[in-house]
């Protein structure tokens, strides 16, 4: 049977085992027997006949339904999700979701609302979740629009064009929100005060190009927000200077910088943001475009002491048009002083110049990845005396070869106990290397090694040497706890003597054909074994493979 007629079969039977008939549009719709009903991306155009109490989830999400009539859901009285994403609705006649009194979830984003009207949410007072982006409105009404629903926590609102003002009373009832996520790219008023009706919101993503508005929304803000998040803002004209801001104790902990294009100048205008806030801070920029070349004017630079209280700061995909005439941000050196954490992740960073090392005196962690770090410029960076409380360093898929030089050049970090160095290109490993004495976790995987040393550091308790070409491995490693060896080419368990301590080994996809009770046993701490994918005689070769199973081996 044709697997459409087939599932048209199953629903009709569904359908009318519920108590109140079969709706007259089955096959415009699939439902499970929990009620769970699914009409996404069938051209519907209006929204099917019949639906019962039985329905609890709908989801018409893609169609080209135009119109919410006041009858449609009136039965549907146990609804607790209906998702009208996506289609073409103009209009919501004002009782239409009446009768819905157990929803929580309601998505009408992306359709073509040009008037919004509290009387549709009267009786939604379980809703949790609303979605009403992407609609063309211009602004959210003339009567409080939320007022009906406390029990709210995720709002979505605006859309990228026609949506220029945020009033006064547009959130009022709201007290508190996980997520609000305005779509506000082409603001031109904001009545102050309006975000400040809600006293906690977990998380705010504003879409805004011009920032022009940012102030005042952060001041509004600075009590009641822990987490902002600015999309596509272009902060080349931002200017923080005359705002003036009486807040003592404010919640936020993050900050986020996504796709947004920063200039020399307005950089330091959002450190002076930063500085407002009280509390220890997260920041990130994830694809942001620096058009500047890091020639921050050191007069305005004064003002400011520090980089705020930020202690987590992370950088991914920064774009630098002008890379090549980039200065070396010597002005911000004295600034960083407090940061414990850094992530600047695919930037291509070659360098961090030995003076800012040294500057970083609360650094712990240092991630690099997917940058352009060769041993010779690292030997600058880790000077001496850089970074001296780092304990965790990554610079997986780099540009290092050598392992003797990179293991050299670290050892001015004496603090440091993790290093990963997986992704680059070391092939061989020389018989002796020196290496930070304190070394617990090393990672090595997918670095072409294929054969191992005494260059490992004995003080080891974590050891990732998967996806090599390693044959075999019998070296003692007197501390070491997990051992990841998968993806390699080895034909026997490494010898249990060598591992005393080992309680985690992960060795799957090798070729191991075989392995005795005793041999298993020898690991008198393992706790964990993973075996997969080896070509065992015996049943182990599927998956997990524990300790006390005792249909492996003999
Ligand atoms: C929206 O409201 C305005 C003014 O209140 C009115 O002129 C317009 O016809 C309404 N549009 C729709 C689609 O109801
Ligand atoms: C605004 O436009 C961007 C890019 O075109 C799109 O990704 C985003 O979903 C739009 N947001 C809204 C609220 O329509
Ligand atoms: C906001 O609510 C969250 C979750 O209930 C809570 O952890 C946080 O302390 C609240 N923040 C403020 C400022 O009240
Ligand atoms: C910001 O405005 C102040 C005066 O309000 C002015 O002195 C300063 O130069 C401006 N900064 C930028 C980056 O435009
Ligand atoms: C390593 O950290 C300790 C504190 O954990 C600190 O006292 C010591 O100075 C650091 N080592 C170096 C070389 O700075
Ligand atoms: C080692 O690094 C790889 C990425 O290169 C990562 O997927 C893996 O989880 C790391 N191993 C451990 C034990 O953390």
């Amino acid at each position: 049977m044709p697997c459409a007629l087939w599932t048209a079969w199953v629903l009709g039977i569904v359908i009318s085992l519920s108590k109140e008939g079969a709706p007259h549009q089955a096959s415009s719709l699939s439902c499970d027997p929990a009620g769970v009903c699914d009409g996404r991306s069938r051209s519907l155009s209006s929204i099917p006949s019949g639906l019962t109490a039985a329905v609890k989830s709908l989801d018409l999400s893609n169609n080209r339904i135009a119109y919410v009539g006041s009858s449609d859901l009136r039965k549907c009285v146990n609804l607790r999700a209906l998702r009208l994403g996506a289609n073409s609705i103009h209009t919501v006649e004002e009782d239409s979701f009446s009768s819905l009194g157990s929803l929580e979830h309601l998505d009408l984003s992306y359709n073509h609302l040009s008037n919004l009207s509290s009387s549709w949410f009267k009786s939604l007072s379980t809703l949790k979740f609303l979605n009403l982006l992407g609609n063309p409105y211009k602004t959210l009404g003339e009567a409080p629009l939320f007022s009906h629903l406390p029990n709210l926590r995720i709002l979505k609102i605006g859309n990228n064009d026609t949506f220029p003002e945020i009033q006064a009373k547009d959130f009022q009832g709201l007290t508190f929100l996980q997520e609000l996520e305005i779509g506000a790219s082409h603001l031109q008023r904001y009545a102050p005060k309006s975000l400040r009706s809600i006293q906690n919101i977990s998380h705010l993503i504003l879409h805004m190009r011009r920032p022009a508005l940012l102030p005042k929304i952060f001041v509004d803000l600075l009590s009641s927000l822990e987490y902002l998040e600015l999309r596509n803002t272009d902060f080349s004209t931002f200017n923080f200077s005359d705002v003036s801001i009486n807040e003592h104790c404010t919640v936020m902990k993050k900050f986020t910088f996504r796709k947004a294009e920063i200039t020399d100048a307005s950089f330091t205008e959002i450190v002076k943001l930063l500085n407002y806030v009280s509390g220890a801070l997260e920041v990130e920029f994830d694809d942001c475009t620096l058009n500047g070349r890091g020639d921050l004017s050191t007069s305005a630079l004064d003002t400011i002491k520090s980089l705020g209280n930020v202690e987590t700061l992370t950088v991914r995909r920064l774009h630098i048009p002008q890379f090549f005439l980039f200065y070396d941000l010597r002005s911000i050196y004295s600034l960083t002083g407090a940061v414990k954490r850094i992530t600047i992740e695919n930037s291509k960073v070659f360098l961090v110049p030995c003076s800012l090392s040294q500057h970083l005196k609360s650094l712990e962690y240092l991630d690099l990845s997917e940058n352009l770090m060769s041993e010779e410029y690292l030997k600058n960076s880790a000077c001496e005396h850089a970074w001296p409380f780092l304990h965790t360093l990554i610079l997986r898929q780099n540009h290092l070869k050598s392992l003797e030089k990179t293991g050299e050049v670290l050892v001015t970090l004496k603090n440091l106990t993790n290093l990963d160095i997986s992704k680059n290109n070391f092939d061989s490993m020389p018989e002796t290397c020196q290496w930070p004495e304190k070394m617990k976790y090393l990672n090595l995987s997918s670095t072409r090694i294929h054969s191992l040393t005494h260059c490992l550091p004995q003080t080891l308790e974590v050891l990732d040497i998967s996806n090599n070409n390693l044959n075999s491995f019998s070296l003692s490693l007197p501390q070491l706890k997990e051992l990841y060896i998968s993806r390699n080419k080895l034909k026997t368990l490494p010898d249990a003597s060598f591992l005393p301590m080992l309680s985690v080994l992960r060795i799957s996809r090798n070729t191991i054909n075989t392995f005795s009770k005793e041999q298993l046993d020898s690991f008198q701490k393992l706790k964990t074994l993973e075996a997969g994918g080896n070509n065992f005689i015996c049943s182990c070769s599927r998956g997990l493979c524990a300790t006390t199973s005792t249909d492996c081996g003999t």
